[in-house]
């Protein structure tokens, strides 16, 4: 069964890029339809903290769920253990922690919110499946300088992703629900230093973990987000008339 599996985990990274692909094409037809560009109509609703707690939350019950019902043998070795909790510490912040934190975030259309759920059910089985069972790591590669720098670039870019959503929180005064110009941190340079960090983040953790898997998912994040910063970058282009022009979409300083 092994060799299948494993050739069955590597189909799952390959379509999980094809789908980030096929999702920034998407969406730059149609606007991500959540938060601010969720239309007013009569579709059934999750509310803001219970779509992100129950959506989020595959990411963390699935790989706990697959670790807890096999013998993880791979789970021995550090680096596996390491990278594991990478994303186990992203999945708590992101299901257990942001969503009792928003302020007035505008409800979240069914079907969305269903996507995403899904979604988290299938990289929480990818990443934690891989991690578990597969991947093989020398002895020393958490000194290797691809283990030491992607640790680094996750650190920074999942403490870059908190400090700017806690910006973007901070703009409203309780009760409000309208949007205003972000400023401070990454936002003095670009649009979406929320999605940055994020990108930077699974960046490093594909970096770290130096696997097909690791890479999909970085690749997914970055065709999502990328494609909802530009639709940001240019809604406040056209919202706010002293929006800062010189200020990039989503990489400081690039694009
Ligand atoms: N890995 C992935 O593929 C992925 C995909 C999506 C999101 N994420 C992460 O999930 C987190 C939230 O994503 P998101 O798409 O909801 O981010 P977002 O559109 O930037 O909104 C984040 C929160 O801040 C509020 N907000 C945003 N801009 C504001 C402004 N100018 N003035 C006042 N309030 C503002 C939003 O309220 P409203 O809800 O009212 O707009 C929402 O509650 C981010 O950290 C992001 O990196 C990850």
């Amino acid at each position: 069964m092994e060799p299948v599996e494993r050739f069955q985990l590597d189909a799952l990274a390959y379509l999980q890029c094809a789908l980030g692909l096929l999702g920034s094409v998407v969406l730059r037809r149609m606007d991500s339809a959540y938060g601010r560009y969720a239309s007013p109509g009569p579709a059934f609703r999750v509310p803001a903290r219970a779509a992100w707690a129950l959506q989020e939350l595959p990411s963390l019950a699935v790989p706990l769920g697959v670790c807890a019902g096999t013998a993880a043998e791979r789970l021995r070795r550090a680096p596996n253990r390491i990278l594991l909790a990478m994303f186990l510490v992203h999945y708590a912040q992101r299901s257990l922690i942001f969503p009792f934190l928003i302020r007035g975030g505008k409800p979240m259309p069914l079907y969305t919110f269903v996507l995403a759920f899904m979604f988290c059910i299938y990289n929480g089985y990818l990443q934690s499946r891989y991690l578990s069972q597969y991947a093989v790591y020398a002895d020393d590669w958490v000194t290797d300088p691809r283990f030491l720098v992607g640790f680094c670039l996750w650190l920074i870019g999942m403490l870059i992703n908190i400090h700017s959503d806690h910006i973007l929180r901070n703009l409203r005064k309780p009760g409000e629900t309208g949007y205003k110009i972000p400023r401070g941190g990454l936002f003095e340079y670009v649009t979406a230093a929320n999605y940055f960090g994020e990108v930077v983040e699974w960046c490093g953790y594909s970096l770290a973990g130096w696997s097909l898997q690791g890479g999909a998912f970085a690749l997914f994040t970055f065709c999502i987000l990328f494609t909802r910063a530009q639709q940001h970058h240019q809604w406040y282009l056209e919202k706010f008339e002293d929006y800062p022009k010189f200020r990039k979409i989503i990489i400081p300083f690039l694009f």
